[in-house]
């Protein structure tokens, strides 16, 4: 679904990604682990087209999308859950979900009506009329992948969904992201929580200092300790 294939991208003169290969096979889960500053979010930056990559090369679905501009992009079907959620704290949840739907929600043939993102995320239906800055950080985390969802992706991208959500919340995070697999959805998603990745992932990437040190299921990542405590830290 995505081939990441040696990219090099710069901010300025700033080297970050170093030659980074990835590959998101359809209706898997892999994640990306790595601490703070690796390059987790220059790498969706690069795949989504907000910073482009001097070197190497991005396919979607077979397409190349290295060069295309961020809109067309999306319109192929790759969805962001960026990091730090950003939700239109002063709207609603419903006008959160309607500015980005396509189209009108319930018509056309989309797949991601409403009725089916509340089929995933109850808890938004009950608080339809909240403002967005009234919603707890796991209300807000779901808001931010319904929003995504809206937008009818085939692969989606989510940044750190679970930064700053009590253990609880993480869980069910895991478990909606499991469900999200299950209805077909590609997804590559970005963490700093290990055990959080370990669960939801089919394959697993750390990348450091621009590069991916490290690749394989998460059962052979969590077996090893000599690489979980020197780019992970735990
Ligand atoms: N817009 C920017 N301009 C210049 N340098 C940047 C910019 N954004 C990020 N960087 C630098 O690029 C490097 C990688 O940052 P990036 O945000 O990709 O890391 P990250 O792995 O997502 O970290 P975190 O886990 O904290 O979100 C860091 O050294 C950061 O300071
Ligand atoms: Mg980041």
């Amino acid at each position: 679904m995505l081939e990441v294939d040696d990219i090099h991208t710069y901010y300025g003169d700033s080297y970050v990604l170093q030659g980074v290969s990835l590959v998101v096979p359809a209706g898997r889960v892999v994640a990306l682990l790595g601490r703070n500053g690796m390059g987790k979010t220059t790498l969706i930056r690069s795949i989504v087209g907000f910073v482009r990559p001097r070197r190497g090369r991005i396919a979607f679905a077979n397409r190349d999308i290295t060069r295309l501009p961020s809109h067309e992009i999306a319109q192929l079907g790759l969805g962001l859950v960026p990091q730090g959620r950003r939700i239109f704290p002063s709207l609603t949840v419903l006008e959160n979900l309607t500015v980005a739907a396509r189209g009108v929600a319930g018509s056309d043939g989309r797949r991601w009506t409403l009725e089916r993102v509340f089929g995933l995320f109850p808890r938004l239906r009950e608080r339809l009329g909240h403002r967005g800055s009234m919603l707890s950080g796991g209300e807000q985390q779901m808001l931010a992948i319904a929003r995504a969802l809206t937008t009818d992706p085939r692969l989606l991208l989510m940044d750190e969904p679970s930064e700053g959500l009590a253990p609880l919340l993480v869980r069910e995070l895991a478990a909606s992201i499991k469900r999200l697999r299950a209805e077909g959805l590609s997804l590559l998603l970005v963490e700093q929580n290990l055990p959080m990745a370990l669960d939801a992932a089919d394959m697993v990437y750390v990348l450091s200092k621009g590069r991916v040190v490290y690749r394989g299921t998460p059962e052979a990542l969590a077996a090893d300790q000599p690489v979980t405590q020197r780019y992970l830290g735990v």
